[in-house]
């Protein structure tokens, strides 16, 4: 059976030996193949250095979907899955290579989508290699992933490589986050609930905080990590494109276009950061050694790899304002680093208190409606609002109570890991989730000053944070010269 107009594929992954197809690729690719969302003509071909035969790629892709699947592996499953397995030796800076992958191909008449799970300093090789043997038909798709460049140059000169060989209709850029089922929920939530579509304005809103944090530290990727920091690795992508979904404008239509359109407008709707006031802005900080889950870890500084006096920031908290009618004078709160006390991801909405409340005399510190979006762990919707303490009291008691919608308590529904989700889409060729050459310019354009007041100017001190606390100092003033304050973790 076949279902959701997917089509017959040819999936190539450059980079099959890397990290990233064996954590992600491959077990979402496993999960596909039990949902039956492959189409039964497709063929999955890794490509990648080295001496192997089909047979032996075979044994290897079994053993790392064994290690990263996070469910019982099932012999079956696997066995319709390895029948698709292909594999052959490339060695992307030779263009000879390429011929070997050409004759593969020209086997089938199938769409083809190319999978750059490989370090950006490899992906022109790949282009021309592609284009060198005319394997860049106007058919074929092609899938990259962040880091796409570290500042709007670097970016564009990816951009300008890429488009040399394929047009914009055919690129894949992921932002994994766009695949994760609470942020694909946003457009329902906002779109199809006329509570929340009527009310999502600076009338009714006082403020919304995006979290991001994380309690893993570099992961022995400090060389990577370090030239870029929070701000880059996960700001400039993952938090900016969760605001544009939470900010934007409905868009005209569910296509990919419409989407993207209003994404872009308020990526170019964001207040400039003023850099002489960066520090009533921006908190920057770095993890030094601390206890996390009952053991202890070590500073940044001190990670396998790592340069001692390094000024690279492993946390970031904002505050970011967007200049049009629906968001004047409604601020976004980011946050997000390393190394802090839990892994957790959630979008606050803080509603505004009603100005002159009938119960003002009985209750002045109730907190305001709030619409928590949990992404991460176990994805939930929680909705703050006030209620009567019920019992015989004299006065009118008021209390804040939250009703909770857990996507675990669905029933006949699975949870879709962001992978899946985005494999599922590029073989249905489907866009929308997946991130245009505009926005990518337009978060690096800026973002890139604020990049250049860190390193230009000594305005904002990198401040120090103990591993296992919610960041710096400076990062709880960001919010509280608003007198507001981070909603705690739950
Ligand atoms: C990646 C960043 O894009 O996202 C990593 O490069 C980060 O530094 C990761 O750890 C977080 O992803 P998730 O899905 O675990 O929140």
């Amino acid at each position: 059976m076949i279902t959701d107009n997917n089509q017959a594929c040819d999936l190539v992954i450059f980079g099959t030996k890397g990290d990233l197809a064996k954590r992600k690729l491959l077990p979402a690719l496993y999960k596909l193949e039990k949902y039956q969302k492959i189409h039964p003509n497709t063929r999955i071909i890794g490509a990648g250095r080295a001496d192997w035969n089909t047979e032996e790629y075979i044994k290897i892709t079994k053993k790392a979907i064994k290690l990263f699947l996070n469910e019982k592996f099932d012999e079956n499953i696997w066995k319709k899955l390895s029948l698709r397995l292909i594999f052959v030796n490339i060695d992307v800076f030779k263009d000879c290579y390429f011929l070997n992958l050409k004759k593969i191909l020209d086997q089938k008449k199938n769409i083809i989508i190319y999978y750059c799970a490989v370090p950006p300093n490899t992906f022109n090789a790949i282009f021309k290699g592609l284009g060198k043997v005319n394997l860049n038909t106007l058919s074929s798709r092609i899938i990259i992933e962040k880091p796409l460049g570290i500042c709007l140059e670097t970016s564009k000169k990816i951009n300008n490589q890429i488009s040399k060989y394929f047009s914009e209709s055919q690129i894949f850029r992921i932002d994994h986050y766009l695949g994760k089922e609470a942020i694909l929920n946003l457009l329902a939530l906002r779109f199809a609930n006329s509570l929340f579509f009527h009310n999502w304005n600076q009338k009714i809103i006082d403020h919304i905080q995006i979290t991001v944090s994380e309690s893993v530290g570099i992961e022995n990727r400090w060389n990577y990590f370090d030239q870029m920091g929070q701000t880059r690795d996960m700001i400039q992508n993952h938090l900016l494109q969760i605001l544009t979904i939470i900010a934007m404008d409905q868009p005209k239509s569910i296509t990919t276009e419409d989407i993207r359109y209003e994404k872009i407008k308020i990526l170019q709707s964001l207040k400039k950061i003023d850099i002489n006031k960066i520090s009533n802005t921006i908190a920057r900080g770095q993890y030094i050694s601390g206890i996390i889950n009952g053991k202890k870890v070590p500073a940044y500084r001190e990670e396998y790899g790592a340069n001692k006096n390094s000024q690279t920031e492993t946390f970031i908290s904002m505050k970011v304002q967007i200049n049009n009618d629906r968001w004047c004078c409604v601020p976004f709160y980011l946050r997000t680093g390393k190394r802090l006390e839990k892994k957790y991801s959630e979008i606050v909405i803080v509603f505004k208190k009603i100005e002159k409340s009938l119960f003002e005399e009985f209750n002045n510190n109730l907190s305001p409606n709030k619409l928590i979006i949990r992404l991460e762990p176990n994805p939930n919707i929680k909705f703050e609002f006030i209620n009567k303490v019920p019992g015989l009291n004299k006065e009118y008691k008021l209390e804040s109570n939250k009703m909770e919608y857990s996507y675990f308590d669905l029933k006949n529904n699975y949870l879709i890991d962001a992978y899946e989700r985005l494999l599922f889409e590029s073989m249905r060729g489907i866009q929308s989730l997946f991130v245009s050459r505009y926005e990518v310019e337009e978060a690096w354009k800026w973002i890139d000053p604020i990049i250049y007041a860190y390193q230009k100017t000594n305005i904002n001190t990198l401040q120090f944070y103990n591993a296992g606390t919610w960041g710096p100092k400076n990062s709880d003033m960001i919010i509280m010269q608003d007198n507001r304050s981070w909603e705690k973790f739950n």
